[in-house]
């Protein structure tokens, strides 16, 4: 028997290793992948190996990551409840495809993780994992072992010579993490008091606002299809761009945010998030939007947002109804191609301008000065009082009468 277990080379997923090792007497093949965290990937090789693990694979997804996920999600605007930019959320599906595709080409029949049973990414992880795989069994340690405090984590690591350093030498954080190219997240400790403040130490990926620098920072992105293709006239790749972004946004103080957001298996969490590159990408691309979409298109477009928001905070990334609603959006981003200018200063983004080829900006019809006829002024009376007809009329039948 196989498993394939998402592995970060941290302290708790090679204690996971050994577990599914002991407990279930199978083969664990580990898979750690580089989604841009931050943090080196090669040393979990070393420690898978002496975990006795036989085929250890180590991946770069950070392109692939940002290419087919952050950015088809940026193209729909998503935010979840109203200021979540999703980034825990999109990098799930990613890692559970992986898994999949690994224990197809290893044959092993099941995936393991290091998600507890409290969260959203068990189901993220899971709902993947089944959509791609129907068959696959799924062994979720947390869900089943007892190893419930650092105590009994510790003492099974005495006990089963595994090398406590495996947590990086370094003191733990008081934070539950998670980081990828798009955000880093903090949760628990003292966040889990909704009304205590985080403190300054806590936050990694972006100076304070208090301390970004007195000049603003412009930046211009080059559009294609909705997505950024060149900053400042240089040609990037999807990685580049957001890898670039985060850091001009940390610099700049930007993308901090602290919430209380609800989870799918229906608990609320308190949250606090880094999105540097995030936080700057989505009013930029509403920039770009705003003068090429049609105002119909882009507004059913933003009726769905919360819909398609929803379905990746919830997992179902891999669902007829995520990918429905990607075609429709796909589709409307032909015609979103441009420029657009943003402004950096002490945590705000701003945008200064936008231009584009297709453009439905029509100077002629918008001046405030003459239009030489572009527009005839006297159409609006008709207009109006169309659409005031059945006002008229219920007020002629005694309704809203003052
Ligand atoms: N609450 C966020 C979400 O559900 C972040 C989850 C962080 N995950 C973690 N393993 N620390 O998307
Ligand atoms: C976890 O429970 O493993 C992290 C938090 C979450 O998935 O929501």
């Amino acid at each position: 028997k196989k498993v394939v277990l998402a592995y970060s080379g941290g302290l708790d997923t090679s204690v996971i290793v050994r577990w599914l090792q002991e407990t279930y007497n199978c083969e664990v093949v580990t898979f750690t992948a580089d989604i841009g965290q931050g943090e080196e990937v090669e040393p979990a090789r070393a420690k898978a190996e002496a975990l006795g693990v036989k085929e250890i694979y180590i991946d770069d997804l950070r392109e692939e990551f940002v290419r087919d996920y952050v950015f088809p999600m940026f193209r729909a605007n998503a935010i979840y409840e109203g200021e979540y930019l999703l980034g825990t959320s999109i990098a799930r599906p990613l890692i559970a495809k992986r898994m999949i595709e690994i224990a197809n080409e290893v044959g092993a029949d099941a995936i393991s993780h290091g998600a507890t049973g409290k969260g959203n990414d068990q189901i993220r992880f899971e709902l993947g994992a089944y959509a791609l795989k129907p068959g696959v069994a799924v062994i979720a340690p947390w869900r089943e072992w007892d190893l419930t405090s650092r105590e009994t984590l510790m003492a099974y690591c005495a006990e089963h010579d595994i090398p406590v350093d495996f947590g990086g030498g370094k003191k733990k954080s008081p934070y539950s993490m998670d980081a990828n190219l798009l955000h880093i997240s903090y949760e628990g400790g003292i966040l889990e008091d909704p009304y205590a403040e985080a403190e300054e130490d806590m936050w990694r990926w972006s100076v304070s606002p208090e301390n970004a620098p007195d000049e603003p920072t412009y930046l211009e992105f080059t559009y294609k299809k909705g997505d950024i293709v060149a900053i400042d006239g240089k040609a990037m790749t999807p990685a580049e761009v957001l890898t670039y972004l985060n850091e001009v946004g940390n610099a700049n103080g930007i993308g901090r945010l602290d919430i209380v957001e609800n989870r799918y298996v229906g608990m609320k969490s308190r949250g606090c998030y880094e999105t540097p590159g995030g936080t700057i990408m989505m009013p930029a691309h509403r920039a770009i939007e705003s003068i090429t979409l049609d105002r119909e298109v882009a507004h059913m477009k933003d009726s769905m947002m919360p819909k398609y928001a929803e379905l990746i905070y919830n997992g179902y990334w891999w669902s007829p109804e995520r990918q429905m609603m990607q075609n429709l959006i796909d589709e409307t981003q032909e015609v979103v191609n441009g420029e657009v200018r943003v402004k950096l200063y002490k945590g705000n983004v701003t945008v200064v301008g936008r231009k584009s080829e297709d453009s439905l900006f029509d100077e002629n019809i918008a001046t405030f000065e003459d239009d030489a006829g572009a527009y005839d002024q006297k159409d609006a009376a008709g207009f109006i009082k169309l659409n005031a007809l059945r006002l008229r009329i219920a007020a002629n039948k005694g309704r809203n009468i003052l």
